[in-house]
């Protein structure tokens, strides 16, 4: 069976309160396309208005990062009760920038992942090297210890609902795409990571987006290889080109 298409956006640190309800509005209308999933990753305060806003629309919303404790005295952290009581569906785990800011590690990433499916949402975990990792040849090396360290005690079953986003580090926000060929050719290598952990029918299953400078033009390319099942989308999920990203064939 054909895997659905999964375009999400991350705003990142972007978009007041009333902002975010603003840009929902302008997005709705461009982003109305069955055919794939339309997902939303806010940043936490925006939320709960932007799950009122997106009410009746196609499109679901999804947090930026989340702990991995139920609840208690972790001052400034959100719990996952407090996400799926919000009405949160997904939640991006380990981005970049929450690796290289806030010092996530791969054993934090795989409590969050199992948090996650514990309570019923779908973790889009991020994995991806640094251009100083690609240029030393060990991007597949690192990626698959990101994914198999991220997947530990994760079960086949829950696997195939995950969502994992590559991203090369430095294609994200550079304005450089990897090309379309690097893009296949990691999303592949994560697939038979994947399948080597699990089973054939969870690679099959489990959806590998592409993520860094992802644009109108570039979308439909990368989203018509084998491996690549949509999109994280930083920038260009902020503007009306998104609905074009949405469109993509
Ligand atoms: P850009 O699309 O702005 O490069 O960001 C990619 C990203 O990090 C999405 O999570």
């Amino acid at each position: 069976m054909a895997r659905k298409k999964i375009i999400a956006g991350n705003w990142k640190m972007n978009m007041t309160p009333s902002e975010a309800v603003e840009l929902v509005n302008t997005l709705k209308p461009l982003v109305a396309n069955d055919e794939v999933d339309v997902v939303f990753c806010v940043p936490a305060i925006d939320i709960i208005p932007v799950v009122e806003a997106v009410k009746g629309s196609n499109i679901q919303v999804g947090a930026e990062n989340m702990y991995f404790e139920e609840k208690g005295a972790y001052t400034g952290e959100i719990s996952p009760n407090m996400l799926v009581d919000a009405g949160v569906k997904y939640v991006v785990l380990g981005h970049s920038e929450r690796r290289e800011y806030f010092g996530e590690t791969n054993a934090d990433v795989n409590k969050k992942v199992l948090k996650a499916f514990e309570h019923g949402i779908t973790p889009i975990m991020c994995c991806g090297e640094t251009l100083e990792q690609r240029e030393q040849g060990v991007t597949m090396d690192f990626i698959r210890q990101q994914v198999k360290v991220g997947f530990q005690n994760v079960t086949a079953d829950q696997a195939k609902t995950a969502v994992i986003a590559y991203e090369p580090i430095w294609a994200i926000g550079t304005g450089k795409t990897a090309t379309t060929e690097q893009a296949q050719e990691v999303c592949q290598g994560i697939r038979q990571c994947i399948a080597e952990i699990y089973d054939e029918a969870t690679a099959e299953a489990i959806r590998i987006q592409y993520g860094g400078s992802v644009n109108a033009a570039t979308a439909p390319d990368l989203f018509a290889q084998a491996d690549i099942d949509g999109g994280l989308v930083g920038g260009a999920a902020l503007k009306p080109d998104f609905g074009k990203i949405v469109n993509y064939k």
